[in-house]
């Protein structure tokens, strides 16, 4: 049976001819597209919309079984062929066999090429960029759609997305480390589902991450309080919130306002917290300044249970990073967040494997 979705070469070379003589652009892009996903369709939408015509060029089969290994089961090239042609930004598949795109480049003479954001023009390999800069074709590269990638997607899917423990996570700020964490989920590291970011400063740029992963956001409304404290009313109602949406583990990324009960009883040993210093040193606010201040020469920060006090519960983990003589509040606070960013998903992780919730193969 003739396979009408997959076009053969001279009709590709063909519709490039016609593009050309019309001032028009045809966009290539190639990959496996074996387990089609959010991050795939947006990156085709975006590098159609680069163009005139878009073509895809899959790898065959067996480049495939090279590329990935044998542990990867393989969707037959003609089937991703199909489904990708059944999209609207998909205007023709091919299918080849080599394991790199150059000789699909050669005779295809896009006007555009594309790749996903995980590359740079630098990173190409030196015989596809080589061959683009002679042939003359424009390499763009697109960003990839943060959490959303075709490992994110089979370990989820591998997980059963019912049985994912359920964090929150609640911040005022930048939002950096909720950011590390939403990577780590999507990118499969961390078997959690985010259930929300809850947020007490809607215009803060945790906010907008929130947006970026898709994750819904809810405003934290502090009651009529002085200082960091939530009214019991704001208590009760975040609890109830927290409790209803199945959350099993509360974390608290750079969010300055002080939890009490009920929310602590009902969440009792579930409740983490980072604070940028070797605690017990310099609880509370201005972590990174006093201890700047004090000229000691290192500081760190901590992962912690959150009990009735202010950064004094149950301590989970701790690094150390040295202040060096140049260092300012900001060069410091970097340094942190860097530490930051890599363990609390790892924290985050082995707590909810403890608790029974996850899979004990979490981030390592
Ligand atoms: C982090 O440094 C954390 O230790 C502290 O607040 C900061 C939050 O930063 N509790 P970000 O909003 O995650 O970037």
């Amino acid at each position: 049976m003739a396979v009408s979705f997959l076009s053969d070469w001279d009709e590709v070379v063909a519709l490039r001819n016609q593009l050309d003589s019309t001032g028009q652009k045809l966009v290539l892009t190639n990959g496996v597209f074996d387990v089609l996903h959010v991050g795939h369709t947006r990156y085709l939408a975006e590098a159609r919309a680069l163009g005139d015509a878009l073509i895809v060029a899959i790898n065959g089969d067996q480049s495939v079984r090279e590329l990935k290994g044998p542990g990867r089961p393989i969707n037959r090239a003609g089937d991703r062929a199909e489904v990708l042609c059944a999209l609207e930004s998909v205007d023709r598949v091919v299918i080849f066999e080599e394991r790199r795109a150059s000789a699909v480049i050669e005779a295809i003479r896009p006007h555009i090429y594309t790749k996903g954001g995980d590359y740079t023009a630098d990173s190409l390999i030196d015989e596809e960029k080589a061959l683009l800069d002679r042939l003359d074709i424009e390499i763009q590269i697109l960003s990839l759609v943060a959490g959303k990638s075709t490992s994110a997607t089979l370990s989820r899917m591998a997980k059963d997305e019912e049985t994912l423990p359920r964090i929150a996570i609640f911040g005022s700020g930048q939002g950096s480390n909720a950011q590390a964490i939403l990577e780590a989920i999507g990118s499969g590291q961390l078997l959690a589902e985010c259930a929300a970011i809850f947020t007490d400063a809607e215009k803060a740029p945790i906010a907008e991450v929130a947006r970026e992963y898709d994750v819904p956001l809810v405003k934290v409304d502090p009651g009529t309080t002085r200082g960091g404290y939530l009214t019991n009313a704001a208590l009760k109602e975040l609890t109830d919130r927290l409790t209803a949406m199945g959350v099993d583990l509360v974390v608290l990324a750079g969010f300055m306002r002080i939890l009490r009960d009920p929310l602590l009883t009902v969440f009792e040993g579930r409740v983490l917290n980072i604070h940028p210093s070797l605690l017990p040193e310099y609880p509370g606010l201005r972590a990174v300044e006093r201890a700047l201040e004090s000229g000691a020469n290192e500081t760190g920060t901590t992962i912690h249970l959150v009990d009735a006090g202010i950064d004094t519960g149950k301590i989970l983990r701790q690094e150390a990073v040295s202040i060096e003589p140049g260092d300012s509040s900001t060069s410091l606070t970097e340094k942190i967040k860097a530490i930051e960013h890599r363990i609390f998903p790892q924290v985050i992780g082995e707590l909810l494997a403890q608790s029974g919730k996850g899979s004990g193969d979490q981030a390592g």
